[in-house]
């Protein structure tokens, strides 16, 4: 493998919070000689304000050929107006479906440093671990049809299509059951069978899969409605959660929030080879863009996941979420963590501190 990265850093705080993630990478690159070689390239509004299009073909090139890919994020409202079929949304879609990027991991672990930032009583999250595991390449997001048509009575009316074949379902339940089984090995479904044939199928497949491949496994069904409940009420029942794309992007927003910021969570996007795209889970933030105060830490976490599961470098993921833990021993918090008693420090120097602290291990 030549290790090629490509790096999107996308819009809004996009290009800070890479900043300080890419020298994560280099320290971590140069102290364990790990070999990586990295480039860049222009995604959503940037692309859009280049070449027209927001996963332009030069930008598919780079991806094609890369390892991994470390995105920062995209839109903003210089592109809101713009045609629906050109957003910088729509390159993000592109990327993930073009690369086949069906499997999004999105762990939701509290560090306990930040217990008091959760929105939550303490001891509701302390030592939550959860993953949700989102399908990130179909359902509703793109099903057909789809459109906005106008009826005969001249009303307009908008219409999408929630669609999984079984092999989508069972590709993606793999994932979750193969990932529970490293960790608690339970995994909830999530779905809303009680109303959609898509996830009635959806849940029948899961239960097929579990009984004939993963008797070990623990596995539960749970409405989405219902789950969106207990992920406030008592989220450590849950260790691996596995749903379709519209509710994993849903729950692991709500997920994020129990961590105490979004701005803490990283995610990863696989292949079935491994290939992968690795990002936060935070949008690009445009209100707080180019004022040095966007935390890093979910992009540089996100680097941590693309060295545990692209690059099978285990030792330089874990020294990164240690070092990330070392800076939040420290006191230091960007904004959105930010609690009595604790340093306030913006962007830049959040990146620096994690590089600090990687010196020290
Ligand atoms: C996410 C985001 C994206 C999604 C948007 C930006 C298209 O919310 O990654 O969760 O809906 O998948
Ligand atoms: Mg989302």
């Amino acid at each position: 493998m030549k290790k090629q990265i490509l790096i999107l850093a996308g819009d809004g705080i996009g290009p800070e919070i890479m900043a300080a993630a890419e020298k994560v990478l280099h320290k971590i690159n140069a102290k364990l000689q790990l070999g990586l070689s990295w480039e860049h390239g222009v995604l959503g509004g940037a692309a859009i304000d280049a070449h027209g299009v927001p996963y332009p073909a030069a930008t598919a090139a780079q991806a094609e050929q890369a390892d991994a890919i470390l995105l920062g994020a995209v839109g903003g409202p210089k592109w809101e107006q713009i045609e629906r079929s050109i957003r910088p949304e729509r390159g993000l879609l592109q990327i993930r479906s073009e690369l086949n990027l069906f499997a999004n991991l999105r762990p939701a672990i509290l560090y306990p440093q930040l217990a008091d930032a959760s929105s939550l009583k303490a001891e509701i999250v302390a030592g939550l671990d959860i993953l949700i595991v989102r399908e990130l390449t179909g359902g509703i997001y793109f099903g057909q049809p789809r459109g906005i048509r106008e009826l005969e009575n001249g009303e307009k009316q908008g219409f999408n299509t929630d669609v999984y074949a079984e092999s989508e379902i069972k590709r993606i339940a793999k994932v979750a059951f193969e990932l529970a089984s490293l960790r608690g090995s339970k995994v909830c479904s999530v779905d809303k069978a009680n109303v959609l044939e898509v996830t009635e199928l959806w849940r029948q497949t899961v239960t097929e899969l579990q009984q004939a491949e993963y008797p070990d496994i623990q596995l539960s069904h749970m409405y989405v409605d219902n789950a969106a409940m207990q992920l406030v009420r008592a989220p450590k029942q849950f260790d691996v959660v596995v749903t379709g794309n519209l509710f994993g992007d849903i729950l692991s927003d709500e997920a994020a929030m129990l961590t105490g910021s979004i701005g803490m969570l990283p995610s990863a996007s696989l292949d079935e080879k491994g290939k992968g795209m690795y990002e936060p889970c935070h949008g690009s933030a445009p209100d707080i863009a180019g004022q040095n105060i966007a935390n890093p830490l979910a992009t540089i976490l996100s680097v941590a996941m693309m060295l545990r599961y692209t690059f099978r470098e285990e030792e330089a993921a874990k020294a990164i979420e240690s070092a990330v833990g070392a800076v939040l021993d420290q006191g230091l918090r960007t904004a959105d963590i930010m609690s009595t008693g604790m340093q306030k420090v913006g962007t830049i120097a959040m990146g620096d501190a994690v590089v600090a602290a990687l010196d020290a291990f």
